[in-house]
């Protein structure tokens, strides 16, 4: 069977698999009502937040516009934290909606540093919101978001941040390290298929909703939680990733979020741990390196696509390209969601015969 080691979409459990083979529901019914309301309690404490939280029909990408258009007006001005790809794309949606956006971009595969955030908010006092990448899945890095955070609200700022790599698999107690819209997707650590955005939204989120002026409909969050209300939410959702993030959830409160974090840092440590053993380096720095995604530099002649092709072709193991400027440069291992140490030695196993014949020279 594939080994499908990229950082999203992630493999399913059986028991998720079957939970997807179910017949339709009436989505404005009591069942669904049920299990959406289910769904919703087990994520609020999965995000350890009291906030509310959401389920989107959408890939990732657009929990990350429904944060900014349901928070923002055209010409607000919106300071745009980048360490990658990830980064770079929540600055432009907001562009795109009409944020006059302040772009604090760090050489990729390092961490936001938080003085360099503290004089960006000090230089321009007319900042309304901040937008950072919690785990940038382009370059394996994950920010210090805690850090990050306690500057933002040293100037009282909103703060939206794309979770989407990390919610559920590394910690980011919401309400602890006040987000007030964290977005993430279905299909990275939650072991389910993709078809749903999850966003967590906070009182201060909601004070900002009321002025609002960016063009939103499909995703409205007065509209979200009107419906939820009622257990329903307000356009047809994909209910068989309902099905499947139910099961997944009700796995995931049984292993315990405290388990769950533990098992993604020793997976992570065993898959840098072990690039390093076979005579690679990290792209990130180690200090900030992901517990979700591991990218490794290609160097000593490595061909990095071609090693993804034999990995793929002769040991079933598929791994993730360099996106953009890092494409033939890097290659990335996604280890979350429903992953082991056993699983990365796996890869580990597949990498040490096929690096020499995409030509690294150790
Ligand atoms: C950090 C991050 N942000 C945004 C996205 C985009 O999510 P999607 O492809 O589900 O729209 C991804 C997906 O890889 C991601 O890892």
């Amino acid at each position: 069977m594939e080994k499908l080691r990229i950082p999203g979409p992630t493999p399913c459990p059986d028991e998720v698999l079957q939970a997807m083979s179910k017949q339709m529901i009436n989505h404005r019914g009591a069942e669904f009502g049920q299990m959406l309301n289910r769904v919703t309690e087990n994520l609020k404490q999965l995000l350890q937040t009291k906030n509310d939280v959401f389920l989107l029909t959408s890939s990732g990408t657009g929990g990350l516009e429904a944060a900014v258009v349901n928070c923002l007006s055209p010409g607000d001005k919106v300071l745009s934290v980048s360490i990658g790809v990830f980064g770079d794309r929540f600055g432009s949606i907001a562009e795109q909606f009409g944020a006059d956006v302040i772009p604090l971009t760090f050489e990729w595969g390092t961490a936001a540093d938080p003085d360099a955030v503290r004089k960006a908010l000090q230089d321009e006092a007319e900042i309304k919101a901040v937008l950072v990448t919690h785990n940038e899945t382009s370059t394996g890095v994950t920010n210090d978001l805690a850090t990050l955070s306690s500057v933002i609200k040293e100037f009282d700022k909103l703060l939206l941040v794309d979770a989407i790599s990390s919610l559920g698999s590394i910690n980011l107690p919401v309400d602890e390290w006040h987000c007030d819209v964290t977005v993430t997707g279905s299909q990275k650590g939650w072991m389910a298929p993709p078809g749903l955005a999850m966003v967590s939204v906070s009182q201060e989120a909601w004070q900002a909703h009321a002025g609002a002026k960016m063009p939103h409909f499909y995703w409205d969050f007065t509209r979200a939680r009107s419906y939820l209300e009622r257990g329903q939410t307000p356009w047809t959702p994909a209910i068989t990733t309902v099905f499947a993030m139910y099961t997944s959830l009700e796995m995931m409160m049984k292993e315990g979020l405290p388990n769950i974090i533990a098992r993604h840092a020793r997976v992570g440590k065993t898959a840098r741990e072990g690039i390093k053993s076979l005579g690679l380096s990290l792209f990130a720095n180690e200090a900030c390196a992901s517990n979700t995604v591991t990218a490794v530099s290609a160097s000593d002649g490595l061909d990095p696509n071609k090693l993804r092709k034999i990995l793929r072709e002769e040991h079933e193991v598929v791994l993730g390209g360099g996106q953009q400027k890092l494409d033939g440069k890097i290659f990335r291992i996604g280890h979350l969601g429903m992953v082991t140490e056993e699983d990365i030695e796996v890869v580990i196993s597949a990498l040490k015969v096929a690096l020499p014949k995409a030509g690294f020279r150790t």
